[in-house]
């Protein structure tokens, strides 16, 4: 089954609205006329207001870093996805390997957030990855296993349909030390295979699989020549549209 690529570019903790303007217009700018990917740029919450403003009119999909579960009240520092589709998201990264180490996420809370994402009809990218101990200790299988069963608990199986993995080894993550195509793609598949445990072959065929750490231009093709990467999930390199762009360029 083809799947569309899909390369998310995750800006984390970077950019002024008026930085995310003008990052925002230089992709936008440069992908005019090309189709052959699915893009989303997914700026800090405070820049979704002008990002949208620069991808109005494009291809280009605007998504949130985080979402939460519930739909209002005393939840101080979070925001809903009724208030995400209010300004004009239609995706939303979940479960970032940063959120888990440094702002306590666990599997159970990116469940939830997940869960709340797909019920209110945008697309989700959700992120699950082993540490470098973990993977010296020869735990990734185990782990990814983990991480992935517990986010998918409970989903309706049709909401597969506006469902992203992202594998991101969180020892490649910053760190410019890329998993090779091979570590990679072993590990793409063993999650295609418990995609497909969970809602059956065909539906996994269609689920697209990002890779996410330290994608650069220079090895973006590589990787996404992977039978099962589907796509990036890019960090770093996002905040420049040149090298965005290539990214997106080499997965079409
Ligand atoms: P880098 O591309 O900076 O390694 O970040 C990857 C990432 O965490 C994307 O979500």
């Amino acid at each position: 089954m083809a799947r569309k690529p899909f390369i998310a570019g995750n800006w984390k903790m970077n950019t002024t609205p008026a930085e995310a303007k003008a990052l925002a217009e230089g992709v936008v700018g440069q992908l005019k006329g090309f189709a052959a990917a699915d893009v989303a740029l997914c700026p800090p919450f405070v820049c979704l207001e002008t990002v949208r403003g620069a991808v109005q009119g494009s291809p280009v999909l605007l998504g949130a870093q985080n979402i939460h579960w519930e739909a209002s009240g005393a939840y101080t520092g979070e925001v809903s996805a009724a208030m995400l589709k209010a300004v004009g998201c239609q995706v939303a990264i979940v479960g970032h390997s940063e959120r888990r180490q440094f702002f306590g996420e666990t599997d159970e809370s990116v469940r939830k957030r997940l869960g709340a994402a797909l019920a209110a009809g945008l697309q989700a990218i959700v992120c699950v990855g082993e540490t470098l101990a973990e993977r010296e200790g020869g735990q990734t299988k185990a782990v990814v296993e983990r991480q992935v069963r517990a986010a998918l608990q409970g989903l309706e199986p049709a909401a597969a349909e506006r469902l992203t993995v992202a594998y991101e080894p969180v020892w490649a993550i910053g760190t410019g030390r890329v998993a090779t195509p091979a570590q990679a793609q072993e590990v793409h598949a063993q999650i295609r295979g418990l995609l497909a445990e969970r809602f059956g072959g065909g539906a996994a065929g269609a689920i697209r699989i990002q890779y996410g750490g330290s994608v650069k231009p220079d090895n973006a093709k590589e990787l996404l020549g992977q039978p099962d990467i589907d796509g990036a999930l890019v960090g770093g390199a996002s905040l420049k549209a040149g090298d965005f762009v290539a990214i997106v360029k080499a997965a079409g």
